[in-house]
This record gives C-alpha cells, structure tokens and sequence, in this order.
C-alpha cells in the first residue's frame, strides 16, 4: 500500500475516534523508535538496558507510582526539559497500547554526525535485522525481554506494522549552516542544507531496507525566535527565518513526498512543529507561560513559568503539550487507536 504525504493527512481527518464494541481487543505492542538531538534525547544510549514491558523506557526506569510514571528525577536530570521529554511523554502517558521507546537521540546531533551515527552504529547492530545479517524480511532478531529479572524472553520480534519510526533532526543542521556558527559565511543554506538532507533520506532508506514502514517526521520549530538567536539581533533572526523557511517549506516535503512515493509500503506523515510552537509563541499567558523570551538553565528546576529551559531549549511543559498535539498525527502512521473498551 502506498501513501503520499497529503493522503495520509486525509486519513487522519477522517479517522475520528469512534470507539466500536466489535474493537474491544487488545492493542498490540507498539515499538517507537525515535531519532534525533537534544529536543529527543531521554538519556537511553547504546549501553542502557533494552526496553521491557516492565520498563519501557529501558533507561532511565520510570517513576513508581502508576499515576506518575515519569516521576523518576532521573529522567529529568537526563534531558534539556527539566523534565520529560515528548518521546516519554508519548509512551507512558498518551500511549493507547503498551508502546516501548527506543530513543537514540543524543544531544548535539546534526545529521551528517550523531544523526547518522544513531542509524548506523545503534539502531542497525543493535535493534535491527540487520544485525544477524538478515536483511530486510521485517522481523527483529533480538528478542524484546519481559523485564523479569534474568530477562525470559517473550519472543516478540518487531515488524513494519507495529513500528513507528520518528525522526526530529534539522535544528543544528541550521545552526552548522547558520551565520552564526558556520565558518563559511558566504555558503547559502540553499547550497549547505541539500546535501544533509540528502545523507538524512539515505539513511531512511537503511531504515526501509531494516523492515521500517510507518515514518513520523517532525519539521524545525521556530528557531528564529529561540533566545539564543534573538538576542543576537535582527541579522541573526532574518538568517534562521530564512534557514527554516527553506527546510519547512520547501525541502523538507519535497524528500519526505519522494522518499514515501519510492518506497512501496510507506505510510508517512510530517508534524508541523512549527505552527505548535508559534501558536504558544504568539500567545504565552494563554498556555501558562509568563512570556515568549524568559529561559532558565537547564538543570535549575525551581524557575517557573518561561517557556524555555535555556537559550534553545523548550520546558517539559511544552514536551507535554506538544505530545498530546502529536498523537492525531501519529495515528495516520499506526498509533493505535482509542484505548479500547474492557
Ligand atoms: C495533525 O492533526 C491535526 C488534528 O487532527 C490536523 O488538524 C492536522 O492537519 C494534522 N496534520 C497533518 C500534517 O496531518
Ligand atoms: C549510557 O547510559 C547508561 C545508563 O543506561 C549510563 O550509565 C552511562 O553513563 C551512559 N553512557 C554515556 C556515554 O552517556
Ligand atoms: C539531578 O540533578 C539535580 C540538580 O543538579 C541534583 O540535585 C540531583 O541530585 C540529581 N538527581 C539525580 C537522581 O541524579
Ligand atoms: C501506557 O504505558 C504505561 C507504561 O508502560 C502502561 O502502564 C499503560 O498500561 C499503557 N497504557 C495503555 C492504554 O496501554
Ligand atoms: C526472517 O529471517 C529469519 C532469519 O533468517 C528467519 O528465521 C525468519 O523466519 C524470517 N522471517 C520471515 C517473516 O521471513
Ligand atoms: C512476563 O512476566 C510476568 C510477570 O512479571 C509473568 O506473569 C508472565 O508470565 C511473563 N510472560 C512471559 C511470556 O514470560
Ligand atoms: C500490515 O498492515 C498492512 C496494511 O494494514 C496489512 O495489509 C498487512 O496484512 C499487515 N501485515 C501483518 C503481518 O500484519
Ligand atoms: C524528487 O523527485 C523529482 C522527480 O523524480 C525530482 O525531480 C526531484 O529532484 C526530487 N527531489 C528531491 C528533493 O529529491
Ligand atoms: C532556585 O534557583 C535559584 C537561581 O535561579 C538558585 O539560586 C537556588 O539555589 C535554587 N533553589 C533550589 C532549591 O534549587
């Protein structure tokens, strides 16, 4: 089956919640796999305990209170929210089925780098077919463990269907081509972001050839209006618009819509972070927050009420928000639907 962009948009509109009897079954368990930078990043690298029934998150475990599940400070002391991040959020909170979080984001990423590095070097040895040189058939040779202790296996394996793969990359791609960090000033985004995009699609399609069919992609959020780019004035805020506008609008859609129409199979779908994002921006004290500039430091919990965590980085607040927007989206790429009646 083949989607294109726009038509699994179409399918979000029309997949109204509408719980039937006839669906009081089970969902079946979700694996989320997320890749991306420190807008991502949950602290779960290549050495943390596998995701397990018992401990979705594989690391850092969560909260033990069933209504607080992320209450674990460790989680906050791992992201640069102060606090969970939307990957967690999405999994234990918003989740409709049992879903297991595979997040190997790491801080700092841009594609060329730690991007490419999650792909390659974490996800394909470790998660993948590919690891038993088994390429492609679209099941998972290591066993996902029931989270006892000695890990019995369950013998669950991943397939296409039961899998979402989410990709939030970009955000320092912009910075590297930025005029404020590039050491090329006079490289145009339009001649420094193609080829990152270009290396970013070819490792989609290692994700295909691994058994990966429902992608979730998430576009640049309004850098231009972060901290850290305003207070260096209106060059630096025209030069990121600019940056953005072009990965948003242009780039970005135009991989994504070749990518999924060469790939048969794909179902894929772009979150637009960017309108979430302006729409708090545009009206702080309408979410909660006390304005669209104030930031704290990440690591000092006790700030209250501005919508950044530092110079660049969003609060767990907004994570929290921005996953329930998300789950709409997702269900067009497989999230399961409402949570069914027992
Ligand atoms: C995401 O979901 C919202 C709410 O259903 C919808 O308005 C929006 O068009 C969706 N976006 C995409 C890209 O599907
Ligand atoms: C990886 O995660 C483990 C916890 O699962 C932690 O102990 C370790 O320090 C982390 N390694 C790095 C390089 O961050
Ligand atoms: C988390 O970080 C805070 C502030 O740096 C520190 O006080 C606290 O002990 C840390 N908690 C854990 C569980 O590491
Ligand atoms: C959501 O995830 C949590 C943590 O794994 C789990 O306890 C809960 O049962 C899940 N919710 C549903 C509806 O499956
Ligand atoms: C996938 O490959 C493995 C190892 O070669 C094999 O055991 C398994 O039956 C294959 N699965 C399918 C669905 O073909
Ligand atoms: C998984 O663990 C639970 C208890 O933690 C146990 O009841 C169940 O039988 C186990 N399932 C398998 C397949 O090992
Ligand atoms: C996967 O989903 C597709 C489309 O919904 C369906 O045709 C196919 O039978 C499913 N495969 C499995 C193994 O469930
Ligand atoms: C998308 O595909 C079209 C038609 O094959 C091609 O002209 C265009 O260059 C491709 N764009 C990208 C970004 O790959
Ligand atoms: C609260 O934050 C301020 C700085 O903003 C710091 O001086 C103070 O120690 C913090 N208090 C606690 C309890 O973390």
């Amino acid at each position: 089956m083949r989607f294109s962009v726009l038509v699994a948009a179409a399918t979000v509109a029309s997949a109204t919640p509408v719980v039937k009897r006839q669906q009081a079954m089970s969902n079946p368990i979700l694996h989320f796999f997320v890749f991306g930078d420190s807008y991502s990043s949950s602290g779960f690298n290549e050495t943390s305990p596998a995701p397990t029934i018992a401990q979705p998150l594989g690391f850092p475990p969560l909260g033990t209170s069933p209504d607080d599940l992320l209450g674990n400070p460790l989680i906050a002391n791992q992201t640069s929210s102060n606090g969970p991040i939307w990957p967690q959020f999405l999994t234990t909170r918003w989740n409709t089925s049992t879903t297991l979080l595979y997040d190997f984001a790491i801080s700092g990423a841009s594609i060329p780098d730690g991007y490419t590095d999650q792909a390659l070097n974490i996800y394909e040895p470790k998660y993948s077919s590919l690891y038993a040189g088994d390429y492609g058939n679209m099941s998972m040779q290591i066993p996902v463990t029931n989270g006892s202790a000695g890990g019995g296996t369950l013998g669950m394996t991943w397939t296409g269907n039961t899998s979402i793969f989410a990709s939030w990359i970009g955000i320092n791609d912009i910075n590297w081509c930025s005029l404020l960090f590039t050491r090329t000033p006079d490289v145009p985004f339009s001649s420094c972001l193609p080829p990152r995009l270009d290396e970013y699609f070819n490792l989609m399609d290692n994700l295909y050839i691994t058994g990966a069919r429902n992608f979730f992609f998430v576009n640049l959020p309004p850098l231009q209006r972060a901290p850290m780019v305003f207070e260096k004035g209106q060059k630096y805020v025209d030069n990121y618009a600019q940056g953005v506008e072009l990965w948003n609008q242009h780039l970005l859609p135009q991989y994504i819509a070749n990518f999924t129409a060469s790939h048969p199979g794909v179902r894929s779908i772009t979150y637009d972070a960017h309108t979430f994002f302006s729409t708090i921006l545009d009206r702080p004290r309408v979410y909660g927050f006390r304005d669209n500039t104030c930031y704290s430091c990440i690591g000092c919990r006790n700030v209250t009420g501005c919508f950044w965590s530092n110079n660049y980085h969003p609060v767990w607040q907004v994570h929290d928000r921005l996953s329930r927007d998300m789950v709409a989206n997702l269900t067009a790429v497989g999230w399961p639907g409402p949570q069914p009646i027992t």
